[in-house]
């Protein structure tokens, strides 16, 4: 049902679309604005303002434009989000307070925003194919606490990848609250091929009998076999949460496979390979929707962030699009030619290749550690991550290396490039890990030819 409107307080273009008549809808609203040519709110970031208000931060925000613009942007849980996005993100849902669900709320005035909320869920249920989505979750970590609140109490016995071979902190790290209130138990990849061993991670479940098993990685490069999941939980009586914050923008491109079909719960960013705002969201099947919104709110969280939702909108209807499965399709193609291309420098790539965005590679045959390797790189200009690797040469014994690094596609591609530059990437990376001068200027070069926001540059 269309919302209504109040009635109209000024006849200028703007005001027209801004304030009209009792009987006009949103729709009509919004076509209004786009006849009359209205360009945004009021209340729209205005950046001339902050300028003159504040130039401490609006050097901040010059910087930062400038420092992502200018180097080589390789952190593989990073993107550009379109101008789209960010319109919808500093926009003036942002002053909106919505405790509660579409319909349901805590607050006054919500009847614009639950439509925000509204279109958000429903084109996150068709993207992924779920029954229920919840897009509240103000991050990925959230989405996880959620998650493990809505099926778990404190004290239960959860398997996920142990930290060493890349789980996350909310798999079960001492310094976090999983780590804190439930008993986890880790599971590894095969120190060999790097690759999930299904066999181990049965023999561990129908050993300690958890009360839900993880799936999912900050740094797996491999497509995960959910079905095998699946089945291991249901042989020992568990639910399966897929914590899918990396590929979900790929499995929306159909790039990856979806747990969706698999997991009781699919926990998620928007942010990675997806391009949305920096947030969480929750996919479920209809049985355990309520379990989930309310260990959303009011359990863990306030008042949803109502432009992030909106945002998180515009990014969904994107990434249903024909272009988005291009450029998902695009990503692992650039993964997999840098990989190999990595490979040709001397790095020694992780389970040999990948399937996804991502890419993880030990230093070591260079004759660096992976802090040493970041820094010669940063020098250069090309952002990355360090990564802890399982592999049995461990210096001392059996754990986390420091000659990992981890750097993904995803922000490259989206500005434009392909094949061609990632031979050229991985020559760059060579060159500044061997310290040549060259590569510096190199880089500069190659990415001054695809800036970000090549309209407003
Ligand atoms: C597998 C996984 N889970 C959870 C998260 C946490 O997301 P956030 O940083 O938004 O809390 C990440 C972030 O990288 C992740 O990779």
């Amino acid at each position: 049902m269309p919302a209504t409107t109040a009635s109209p307080r000024s006849q200028s273009p703007a005001g027209r679309a801004q304030a009209a008549g009792p009987a006009e809808t949103i729709e009509d609203r919004a076509r209004a604005a786009a006849r009359d040519a209205v360009t945004r709110p009021p209340g729209s970031p205005d950046f001339a303002a902050l300028l003159r208000q504040d130039p401490e931060i609006a050097g901040v925000l010059l910087g930062e434009s400038a420092r992502q613009r200018d180097g080589l942007q390789l952190i593989a849980a990073e993107n550009f989000t379109s101008t789209a996005v960010l319109a919808a993100l500093g926009s003036p849902l942002g002053n909106k307070y919505a405790e509660g669900y579409p319909g349901a709320r805590h607050h006054g005035g919500c009847e614009i925003v639950d439509l925000a909320e509204r279109i958000a869920v429903e084109r996150a249920k068709a993207l992924f194919g779920a029954e229920h989505a919840n897009v509240q979750a103000h991050s990925g970590s959230s989405a996880v606490l959620a998650a493990y609140a809505a099926l778990l109490r404190p004290g239960d016995t959860v398997l996920a990848m142990s930290l060493p071979h890349g789980g996350h902190l909310t798999h079960g790290s001492p310094a976090n609250f999983s780590g804190r209130w439930f008993d986890f138990a880790g599971y590894g990849v095969d120190e060999e091929t790097g690759l999930l061993d299904y066999d181990a991670i049965r023999a561990l479940a129908r050993e300690r009998r958890p009360k839900a098993i993880v799936c999912g990685s900050i740094s797996y490069p491999r497509h995960i076999d959910y079905a095998a999941f699946r089945d291991i939980a249901d042989e020992t009586g568990a639910y399966l949460i897929a914590d899918v914050a990396h590929p979900m923008g790929l499995v929306a491109g159909g790039a990856a496979p979806s747990p969706v079909p698999y997991a009781d719960v699919v926990c998620a960013t928007t942010h990675k390979v997806l391009r949305g705002p920096r947030g969480g969201m929750i996919l479920c099947g209809a049985r355990l929707a309520e379990r989930i919104d309310r260990a959303v709110f009011p359990f863990t969280q306030g008042g949803a962030q109502m432009n992030a939702v909106a945002a998180k909108a515009v990014a969904f209807a994107e990434a249903a699009t024909p272009a988005f499965g291009a450029y998902a399709h695009q990503v692992t193609a650039n993964a997999r030619t840098l990989a190999a291309a990595l490979a040709g420098q001397g790095l020694a790539i992780t389970t040999g290749g990948t399937d996804t965005h991502l890419i993880t590679a030990d230093s070591a045959p260079l004759g660096v550690d992976a802090r040493t390797a970041r820094g010669r790189l940063a020098a250069a200009g090309i952002v990355l991550d360090t990564c802890a690797l399982p592999c049995a040469e461990a210096p001392g014994k059996r754990g986390a290396r420091p000659t990992g690094i981890r750097l993904g596609t995803a922000a490259v591609t989206t500005q434009g490039m392909g094949e061609p530059e990632m031979h050229r990437i991985a020559e760059l990376i060579g060159a500044a890990l061997r310290e040549d001068r060259e590569a510096r200027a190199g880089t500069a070069s190659l990415v001054h030819r695809f800036p970000p926001y090549p309209d407003q540059d």
